[in-house]
């Protein structure tokens, strides 16, 4: 059993919560924290928790705490992981990392030198389907991964903060552009060096200083090109969506609008259809069980049974500080309208790796270049001269 703090009890401490205490877990949440007496109160009631307080240093040297879960604002989660190092707790930090590359550096510096614990809750790639299509790409299902796109937009974020780019660190390219990265890194290689970023950004719609519209492509060193594509301002819902192109197969996957359950309702049920849902009545796309979908069940048993064994989760801070570094770039290159280097000065993965070969042999003379069965029945074969590189066909009957 871990017996957790939880710093913050706003949206995304209470779905962690909903996950961690849910499905009768015997994992627990001793301690709260937050800014507001009545809010924090409201938390530790709903969730049994021993132990509520407004000083944040309080719930994390709390005794009976194991590990610390910090759900807090983006400017927040620095000090809370220093706080964490010197009370030698184990760590979990919600997304982004950092505000900027610097910040999540210090902060993976921070506890590896305390050498504590540390995972990074990136909840979108532990959903049932990205984990399912992630082992697939790894098993070979689709070949050489060519392309990895992940799309999150919404129509905005539910809290003054984020709208605010000192404590929110940016716009959507930060908030939403990290999940897609590291859902682009998990397809491609998380060991595959992203090597630089060309960014669209602009602010279309809100009245705030952030972007909250942008599109940028990612590439890899071994020839991949990620590319995500992150709004404030998108209509209509939560859409999540990944695709994902290799030499031998295809993935697409749509996480929350259109999986496949559609519900009609003239509006006379509960306000609550889905995570940033638009509507209430007319059609709707419900969520089953959204703590599932989301990944957070499968997000926290991945953590908690690392932290039992001693050995690091699939997400650690470096993944979130490798995140930053590919965000940081992006932001560079929304300005300069220029490719953008990504600036790892910690690299783990693997150096120098280059792009396959794409050559597939035919016989001695030929590469084939594509084969197809055609509508009135005849066989083509595209072929090219090894030597002469002359493109031919020949056609079988
Ligand atoms: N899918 C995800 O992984 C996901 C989803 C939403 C938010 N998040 C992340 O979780 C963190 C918190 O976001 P949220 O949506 O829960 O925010 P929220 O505004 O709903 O909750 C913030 C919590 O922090 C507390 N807090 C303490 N000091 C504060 C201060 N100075 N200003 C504002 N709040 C303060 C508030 O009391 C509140 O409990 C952010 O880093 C955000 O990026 C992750």
């Amino acid at each position: 059993m871990l017996r957790i703090s939880m710093l913050g009890s706003g949206f995304i401490g209470r779905f962690y919560a909903d996950s961690i205490q849910g499905l009768r877990s015997k994992d627990k949440i001793v301690s709260v924290y937050s800014r507001r007496e009545e809010t924090t109160k409201k938390f530790a009631t709903d969730y049994s928790c021993k132990h509520w307080t407004t000083n944040m240093e309080e719930s994390i040297a709390h005794p009976e705490v194991d590990l610390v879960c910090i759900a807090l604002p983006n400017n927040l989660h620095e000090e809370a992981v220093r706080l964490c190092c010197k009370h030698k707790k184990a760590v979990m930090t919600t997304k982004p990392l950092g505000r900027n590359a610097a910040e999540a550096k210090r902060m993976l510096d921070m506890v590896e030198s305390a050498g504590i614990f540390n995972g990074y809750l990136e909840d979108l790639v532990y959903t049932p389907k990205s984990l399912k299509a992630i082992e697939s790409v790894k098993n070979g299902a689709i070949g050489r991964v060519l392309w990895a796109k992940s799309r999150e937009t919404h129509p905005g974020p539910h809290s003054d903060w984020f709208w605010d780019i000192e404590q929110a660190g940016g716009g959507c390219i930060l908030d939403l552009g990290c999940h897609c990265v590291e859902l682009n890194r998990s397809y491609i290689g998380k060991d595959i060096k992203p090597v630089e970023v060309m960014c669209w950004a602009d602010t279309q719609v809100k009245p705030i200083d952030a972007e909250d519209h942008a599109i940028a492509l990612v590439k890899y060193e071994n020839g991949a090109i990620g590319q995500f594509e992150v709004s404030w301002t998108f209509r209509g819902g939560l859409d999540l969506r990944d695709e994902v192109m290799g030499t031998e197969g295809t993935i697409w996957i749509n996480s929350f609008l259109r999986t496949g359950f559609e519900m009609f309702t003239t509006g006379k049920g509960g306000d609550y259809i889905a995570e940033k849902a638009e509507s209430n009545s007319g059609w709707l796309f419900p969520v089953g069980d959204e703590l599932n979908e989301l990944g957070y069940n499968h997000m926290f048993n991945d953590m908690f049974n690392a932290l039992e064994k001693g050995v690091s989760p699939k997400e650690t801070f470096y993944d979130g500080y490798v995140v930053n570094a590919v965000l940081d770039a992006a932001y560079k290159s929304a300005k300069t309208k220029l490719w953008e280097p990504v600036q790892l000065a910690d690299w783990r993965g693997r150096e120098g790796v280059t792009k396959d070969s794409h050559l597939i042999e035919f016989d001695a003379d030929h590469y084939l270049v594509k084969e197809e069965m055609t509508h009135y029945g005849a066989k083509k074969l595209i072929l090219k001269n090894k030597k002469t590189g002359k493109i031919i066909e020949r056609v079988i009957e």
